[in-house]
């Protein structure tokens, strides 16, 4: 049987994509910014031609809901498909607003195109790939990505694409689990909600643009206090867009505050540690290599558990043995 595995390390938003301009092609309301992590990792092999379509995680059959949504998607991307086989499993917690929607549809995309001997170039994944999953698109470069938010009615300039590649800086993403249960309320339902709600959504989008744009320039000088600064900016006033919503999206738990005062204080001690979240309570910490001991030991007390991760690959095919 023909068969293709890929694998791709999620990324997280430096700035954030929150909310859609065409909820059918999965467009954006802003452009966003990215570094694709390492350490985290998931792997998915399509097998094409199978007896029925179906979605193994790790060892166990999907859930309905997830193979809907991996089929719908997979219909997109190859209408004329033949029933497939998809196997996939994460090294980290899935659905907990630790960016495995990002790893798990750019994997899928690389996989299945791959399966029906179709484009590899990354920019196309890339633009497929957001269909899926929109933050998925930023998957397909290691290190620093943009995701423009476009401006073609049919989406074909709203992709990823490379700003600077993983050797660019040695800085380290702190990742510190709050709790590894799934989220209640998803990006996708989360976003339109605050569209659709938010006083404030408004004002997110008009200032997103800036945002990236200072980001951007934090990346190219290395800077990390101006790009902490402009990334817990932008984490916040999507909070806020959340926080205001009806009713309102609350992913914050007590562990999470701890450990947000956490990294303020350690700024005050001098330590240039800058905090991120999206829609989970997990927090990742930005900070340069040699503070992420100390950044780890200090948020350790607040999380079940505390990774260390650097800038990280592209997406991939894996050949195997
Ligand atoms: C908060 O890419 O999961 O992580 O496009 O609806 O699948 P859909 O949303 P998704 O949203 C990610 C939102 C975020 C911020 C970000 O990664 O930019």
């Amino acid at each position: 049987m023909r068969k293709a595995t890929a694998i791709a390390h999620p990324n997280i938003a430096l700035v954030k994509y929150w909310g859609k301009r065409d909820v059918a092609l999965n467009l954006p309301a802003v452009s966003s910014l990215s570094l694709t992590l390492d350490g985290f990792r998931t792997r998915t092999t399509v097998e094409w031609g199978a007896d029925h379509d179906r979605v193994v995680v790790g060892d166990t059959r999907a859930s309905p809901q997830f193979e809907a949504r991996a089929f719908a998607f997979l219909d997109t991307l190859i209408p004329d498909r033949p029933p497939l086989h998809v196997l996939t499993e994460s090294n980290f917690p899935v659905g907990a607003g630790l960016a495995s929607s990002a790893s798990g549809f750019a994997a899928l995309t690389m996989a299945a195109q791959a399966a029906a001997q179709r484009s590899l170039d990354p920019t196309v994944l890339s633009r497929l790939s957001r269909q899926g999953s929109g933050s998925a698109c930023r998957s397909f470069w290691g290190g620093f990505v943009e995701w423009a938010c476009g401006e073609h009615e049919d989406g074909s300039d709203s992709h990823g694409a490379p700003i600077a590649p993983q050797t660019h800086w040695d800085v380290r993403m702190v990742v510190a689990i709050v709790e590894e249960g799934p989220k209640g309320t998803g990006s996708t339902e989360g976003m339109e909600r605050s569209r659709a709600t938010s006083p404030l959504y408004e004002v997110w989008t008009q200032q997103a643009q800036a945002d990236v744009d200072e980001g951007r320039e934090a990346v190219r000088l290395r800077d990390l206090d101006r790009l902490g600064a402009v990334m817990e900016s932008s984490t916040l006033k999507m909070h806020a867009t959340m926080h205001t919503a009806s009713p309102p999206l609350m992913y914050w738990k007590p562990a999470t505050l701890e450990i947000l005062h956490t990294v303020f204080s350690l700024r005050e001690r001098g330590v240039s540690a800058w905090m991120t979240m999206d829609a989970g309570p997990q927090v990742k910490v930005l900070c340069t290599a040699a503070d992420a001991e100390q950044v780890c030991k200090a948020i350790q007390p607040f999380s079940r558990a505390c990774h260390i991760l650097a800038p990280g690959p592209a997406a991939y095919l894996d050949h195997g043995p």
